[in-house]
């Protein structure tokens, strides 16, 4: 490992927040700006929820995630600059020696550099499925293949394969299980994950950025968990009296001389920090654009971009599970969303929300069985989530056969329980249960955790 100064680099940290404030103005900017250019290149949707017919410039995250790329690119050296700052220091001291290139941490360089990689393969693919409508046996796999830098990068460190057992199954497993290469197989997965669950979760305007915006918060907020925070500061989060898994003794100052492993944990956090914070920038300024009644649309690119920075942060700084408990809502909506998505029940190209023009009030949208009657399978799975009371159904009078469902997504399952309501209230409530989530996430990782895992 490099010898580099402990003391994490600050300036880099505050260099980082000023790309942020530079990509939410760059995206407040851009945007409308350059909106009429995406319609005359027909990129454009009508919004299913309006009266209007205007249409609406589409695919707009290509703005947010060009900008968020270009300014991680332009921060590269940034991440490294306690780097330059030791380099010049020695050749102060030795002139004669010259830069010491050996102590470069090329290790973190190729985290850095497969980082991006896989956010420009994101890029791509979410800018081609708007353009070409990719069919969904196509679109899984590649997040997959975008992700093998990220899983060689974390190979190359020899990553932990581990699992920490917790107690009560300890007597079967054992402390420690290695998955081996399972663990990577579920990585890959995690990427392909990340991307698509933003993705089925949209149609409402603001809905995809607002998702994207509260888990890169919640990332943000357990990354500075991690920080080395002087003990005055540290008292005054009150996260951290929950109990920190790094406990770094401060003594008051930004401390001078830490252990290797809490060290690594720093690393690891602050790079998080890096990426995690432009995107705050940008998702903040273009959910001004976007937000009830929207003005442009994130279109799949601002989906899959986001979140392949969320798998990256969760891969590369190795806190992927606890990364999947802020994905709370996103897991619902999948596991719910399973019987339309491998074609058990029928799907509808769109499965957003009824939108009624005389109240302007959404209603959970329908899917028919038109062509064929439910299988056995399909009539189990529908009656256990009607009992849970997920879903509606139509059914035969006499036969009590299954004619239709309301769709299988939250968005629909917020409107069963609450009733109809406007589309602004709908996002609203979207956005608490994203928030909540992320509560009992940190609630889960820093209380419960406790009771399950020890030390
Ligand atoms: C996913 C969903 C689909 C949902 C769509 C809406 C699955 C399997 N697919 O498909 O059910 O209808 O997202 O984004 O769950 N739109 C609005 N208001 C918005 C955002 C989008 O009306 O706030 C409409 C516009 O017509 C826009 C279109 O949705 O053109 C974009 O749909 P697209 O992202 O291509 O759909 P998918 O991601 O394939
Ligand atoms: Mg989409």
């Amino acid at each position: 490992r490099p010898l580099l100064d402990p003391v994490p680099p600050l300036p880099a940290l505050h260099a980082s927040l000023g790309f942020s404030i530079f990509a939410l103005l760059g995206t407040l900017y851009l945007v409308p700006a350059l909106g009429s250019t995406f319609v005359c290149a027909g990129l454009k949707g009508r919004d299913l929820l309006k009266v209007s017919d205007d249409p609406i410039p589409e695919s707009l995250g290509l703005v947010c995630a060009s900008l968020y790329i270009l300014l991680l690119i332009l921060f590269t050296p940034f991440a490294f600059s306690d780097v330059f700052t030791h380099h010049i220091e020695e050749s102060v001291r030795k002139p004669r020696e010259g830069l010491v290139v050996s102590e470069f941490p090329h290790y973190q360089l190729s985290v850095y550099l497969s980082s991006l990689l896989s956010l420009l393969i994101a890029t791509m693919l979410g800018f081609l499925d708007d353009v070409f409508d990719i069919r969904w046996r196509h679109k899984l796999p590649i997040p997959i293949i975008a992700s093998i830098p990220l899983l060689m990068v974390y190979y190359s460190e020899r990553g932990n394969t581990d699992v920490v057992v917790p107690i009560p199954l300890r007597w079967l497993f054992g402390s420690l299980l290695n998955l081996g290469p399972l663990y990577y197989v579920y990585m890959s997965l995690l990427s392909t994950f990340c991307t698509n669950s933003i993705n089925i979760l949209a149609g409402i305007n603001g809905s995809e950025v607002s998702q994207a915006l509260v888990i890169a918060l919640s990332v943000i907020l357990n990354d500075l968990l991690y920080l080395p925070w002087p003990i005055g500061f540290r008292i005054a989060l009150p996260l951290h009296l929950l109990g920190r898994p790094a406990e770094v003794d401060v003594g008051g100052v930004w401390h001078a001389g830490m252990a290797y492993g809490s060290r690594v944990l720093v690393e690891r956090h602050l790079f998080s920090l890096y990426f995690m914070l432009p995107l705050v920038g940008v998702c903040a300024g273009f959910m001004y654009h976007n937000r009830y009644p929207a003005r442009v649309f994130p279109g799949d690119t601002l989906c899959y971009v986001t979140g392949m920075a969320f798998a990256v942060v969760g891969i590369q700084a190795h806190f992927s599970k606890t990364l999947l408990l802020f994905f709370l809502p996103q897991i619902f909506n999948f596991v719910l969303s399973c019987p339309q998505l491998f074609g058990l029940v029928p799907c509808p190209r769109h499965r957003v929300p009824r939108f009624e023009a005389e109240t302007a009030l959404l209603h959970p949208s329908r899917a028919e069985f038109k062509d064929r009657l439910p299988s056995h399978l399909a009539t189990i799975v529908l009656r256990i989530f009607s009992w849970f009371g997920f879903v509606e159904l139509a059914e035969d009078p006499h036969t009590k056969t299954i004619m239709s469902t309301t769709n299988l997504t939250i968005l629909n399952v917020f409107l069963l329980r609450f009733g109809p309501m406007r589309e602004d209230s709908l996002v609203r409530v979207l956005i608490c249960s994203q928030v909540a989530g992320s509560m009992l996430a940190f609630v889960v990782r820093y209380g419960l955790a406790g009771l399950l895992y020890d030390g």
